[in-house]
This record gives structure tokens, sequence and C-alpha cells, in this order.
């Protein structure tokens, strides 16, 4: 019976690496391309596939990105590490890709209801981050000012 056991646990833990890793080539051929098994927690689900970052700062658009911060996103989220609604944002471009944070800025109700950091974030904040109606370039500005802050000159 113990040995019975083992194997199935063994069986178990083989499958469920097997499932985190896994990157089917035929994942585009069922026609959805969004189910579970394709979603990449390092770049989250989102039109941003790969954006491009320069070593250093951009400080005319991090600067702009300031602007929708304090317009849009103050109200919830300080500069720090300290969470006001939702968590502080020191630290948080090394936290998250480019391409994670500007999928979930701008995709933020598909990103909760698939990403395990976020949903994380909402079982600590206990609120669910609204959607913003970001541009393409508001959401890239404010990553900039977000490197600006973790201190990228
Ligand atoms: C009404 C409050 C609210 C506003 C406004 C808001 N957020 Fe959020 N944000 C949250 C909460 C709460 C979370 C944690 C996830 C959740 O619970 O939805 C979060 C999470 C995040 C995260 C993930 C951070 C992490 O450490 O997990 C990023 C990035 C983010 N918000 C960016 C923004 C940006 C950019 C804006 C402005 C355009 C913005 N937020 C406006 C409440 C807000």
């Amino acid at each position: 019976m113990k040995q019975i056991l083992v194997v199935i646990s063994a069986c178990l833990l083989l499958l469920s690496c097997g499932a985190g890793n896994s990157k089917s080539p035929n994942d585009a051929s069922n026609g959805t391309g969004t189910n579970s098994l394709s979603y990449d927690p390092n770049r989250g689900e989102g039109k941003f596939k790969n954006v491009s970052v320069s070593p250093s700062l951009d400080t005319a658009m991090a600067s702009n990105g300031e602007k929708v911060f304090s317009v849009k996103c103050s109200s919830c989220h300080k500069l720090t590490e300290e969470k006001l609604v939702g968590p502080g944002w020191k630290g948080v471009t090394k936290r998250f890709s480019a391409e994670w944070i500007m999928n979930f800025i701008t995709n933020t109700d598909e990103m909760l209801n698939k990403d395990p950091k976020a949903q994380a974030q909402l079982e600590i904040c206990l609120v669910r981050m609204p959607n913003q109606n970001l541009s393409d370039d508001d959401a890239r500005a404010l990553y900039e000012f977000q490197r600006k802050n973790d201190d990228v000159k």
C-alpha cells in the first residue's frame, strides 16, 4: 500500500512540473490561444509581447508617465514600498517585466483572472484594481516613470 502511494505521488509531482513548463507548439491550433497552459507568467496576457527598453532612462517619457500617475494612479499607489489601496511601487520594475506591467495595466481584468501574482496581491489588497483606460503610450510612459522611481538613470 505504501509503495502504491509513493508511486502515485511521484506521478503527481511529475505531472504538476510538466504542466507548469509545457509550451506546446500546438497551443495556437486550438483557436483560443488563451488557455491556462499557454499563459506565460513572465509576460502576462495582453498585447505587449516585446517591449524595447533602453538601459538608460528616457526622461521625457518618464515625466509624461509621472503626469498620468498623478491623475490616474496616485490615489491608490504610493511610490514607496508601502501599500495604500494597491501595492507600493518601489521595486515593481524588479518584480515584473515591462511586458507584464504594461499588459497588467492595459488588460487588468483578464490578468487578475489569470495571473497568480496579481491574484496574490488581490488577496492582500481586497480591492480589484479597476481598468484605467490607458493608451499604449500612457502604459509605456508609466513603465518609464516606474523605472525612474526604481533609480534607473
Ligand atoms: C482604485 C485603486 C487603484 C487605482 C486607481 C490603480 N490601481 Fe493599480 N492596483 C490596485 C490594487 C488593489 C492592486 C493589487 C491587485 C488587485 O487587487 O487588483 C494593484 C496592482 C497594480 C500593479 C501590480 C503591482 C504589484 O506589485 O503587484 C501595477 C503595476 C499597478 N497596479 C499599476 C497601476 C497604474 C499604472 C495605475 C494608474 C494608471 C493604477 N495601478 C491605478 C489598485 C489601484
